[in-house]
């Protein structure tokens, strides 16, 4: 396993692999790594001869700035974990070197609607953050394939929309999310609930499953089902302990509001316990 830092030595580590003819699959992380992290990783490795795993937080796609202050760092260990999985590559690079430019002058990438609603609503500029320093690491690593959680549901559409406006080809995987026994998705987040907090918090999967029944359970659903499993979700979240942001029904292929049964439908939560924000989904 090579660890780099360096953006011209991986970018011609990566080069000179496929000059041979060898194949990348690539999973960008912010780190502090979890098992839904290596599920990703899992995957990479059955797609190519190279797993590279880049490891940066990515200061452009926070909203706010007490958040990336406490984004955990776990260099250390994510680095044992990635030697243990054995993967080729682990580029690192430096905020400075990233964004020679400085992070104020970057020019963002927009990509229309679906970067504005939802999370980008909750979360301005979030998502041309994320859209920036993705498009910056797939030009350095030129990978074959990219791996994305579906826990970032909306991230992985916003992915696939930049993959598709700038002709990039490059084949966008997308993987379940990989949950604690009690259902809570795993995220870096997680580590910063306290005990009572994190009992609480795998109350979210239970409504999103508990929505999803719903869902199913009647026979054709249409607006004003959705708006009331919304509202009542988002009723039952506050009285577990949340401050839910959003309780989303939506089209699956648009992420805009599910009008009828036909379409295929993905739930979607935002909701805050004390001070920290989980996102989570289902799909229908
Ligand atoms: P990060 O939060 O570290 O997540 C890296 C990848 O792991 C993302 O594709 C995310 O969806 C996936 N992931 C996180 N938790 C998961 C879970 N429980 N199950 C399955 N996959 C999971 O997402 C980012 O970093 C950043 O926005 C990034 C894409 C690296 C750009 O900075």
């Amino acid at each position: 396993m090579q660890v780099i830092s360096d953006i011209k030595e991986a970018q011609i580590l990566c080069q000179k692999w496929q000059d041979e003819g060898e194949s990348i699959s690539f999973v960008p992380t912010m780190g502090c790594l979890h098992d839904g992290h290596l599920s990703l990783i899992d995957k990479a490795k059955s797609l190519a001869d190279h797993v590279v795993v880049s490891i940066f937080v990515n200061p452009l796609q926070f909203d706010d700035i007490n958040d990336l202050l406490k984004y955990p760092g776990t260099l250390e260990d994510d680095r044992s974990k990635l030697a243990e999985v054995d993967v080729s590559l682990v580029f690192i690079p430096h905020a400075s070197s990233f964004y020679p430019e400085g992070e104020d002058n970057v020019e963002q990438i927009e990509l229309g609607e679906i970067t504005s609603i939802l999370e980008g609503a909750h979360r301005p500029g979030h998502f041309a953050g994320v859209a920036t320093v993705v498009k910056r690491l797939f030009k350095i690593i030129q990978p074959n394939f990219a791996i994305f959680g579906d826990k970032d549901f909306q991230q992985l559409m916003v992915i696939k929309q930049l993959v598709k406006k700038f002709s990039l080809d490059i084949n966008i995987i997308g993987m379940p999310i990989f949950r604690e026994n009690d259902g809570l998705a795993m995220s870096s987040r997680n580590i910063h609930l306290s005990k009572s907090e994190r009992k609480k918090s795998a109350e979210i999967y239970r409504q999103l499953e508990s929505v999803k029944s719903a869902i199913k359970a009647i026979a054709h659903p249409g607006l004003a089902d959705f708006a009331d499993l919304e509202q009542s979700t988002s009723k039952n979240l506050i009285a577990a302990g949340f401050t839910p942001e959003y309780v989303a029904i939506r089209q699956v292929d648009t992420l805009l509001p599910a009008k009828n049964h036909d379409s295929a439908l993905v739930i979607l939560v935002a909701a805050k316990i004390g001070k920290i924000r989980l996102i989570d989904n289902i799909l229908v």
